[in-house]
């Protein structure tokens, strides 16, 4: 099973795909037009009161949300995680993030850094366990601090994935987006796949 759309298997293989991946990852992603994380930012404006101070970027790929997210809080120290080594040697290229951790998101990071905002962009369609993520999350934020991820909208479908955010009751309910494109000009994903980006405090 090697298919971004339909899955890629176990964590290993996960892992193994984004290595090959990693050289070529953002010119792949500008190509089918990859937008969540600028979108992602903009609810954010509308939501965030003042530049938050820590940032942890799970599953944070070569930096694409980073980079973007530094452009409008230029003060926020950031943290990143990834399963992938390779995309993990991109992330540190960019020198945008203070600590880089290899770790699944569905681990606890060997931190006692606590943070206002963490992010999952692009990545849910990995979780095994949500509850232990969502767990994982809390662990790492401060009170009053925000989760924001994105899911994909077939995914969420079949999870029944409101059943699972409103099992969370260390969570609060912000924002979900309307279905937005995901990867518009991959073949296997087109108009047909969507996300919607959610907004929750702690
Ligand atoms: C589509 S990319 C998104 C990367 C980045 N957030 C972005 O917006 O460009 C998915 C990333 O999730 C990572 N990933 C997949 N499963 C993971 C897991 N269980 N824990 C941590 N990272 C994971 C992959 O290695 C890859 O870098």
């Amino acid at each position: 099973m090697t298919s971004l759309r339909k899955g890629i298997g176990n964590t290993k293989d996960i892992e193994d795909y984004y290595d090959k991946w990693s050289k070529t990852y953002n010119e792949t992603l500008y190509k089918w037009e990859y937008k969540a994380p600028t979108q992602t930012i903009n609810i954010l404006k509308r939501f965030l009161k003042r530049e938050p101070k820590y940032l942890l970027d799970l599953a944070c790929g070569t930096g694409l949300f980073i980079e973007k997210f530094l452009k409008t809080y230029p003060k926020t120290i950031c943290d990143g995680s990834d399963i992938s080594k390779s995309i993990l040697n991109e992330a540190k290229g960019i020198r945008k993030y203070r600590n880089l951790y290899k770790k699944s998101f569905e681990k606890k990071i060997n931190t006692p850094n606590k943070y206002n905002i963490v992010s999952l962009i692009g990545a849910m369609t990995y979780c095994k366990n949500h509850q232990i993520l969502f767990d994982l999350v809390s662990n790492y934020l401060y009170e009053n601090g925000y989760f924001i991820f994105t899911q994909r909208i077939d995914i969420w479908k079949d999870l029944e994935f409101d059943n699972i955010l409103k099992s969370r009751s260390d969570f609060k309910f912000l924002y979900k987006s309307r279905p937005l494109n995901y990867l518009p000009k991959n073949k296997d994903f087109g108009k047909d796949i969507k996300i919607r980006i959610v907004l929750l405090k702690k």
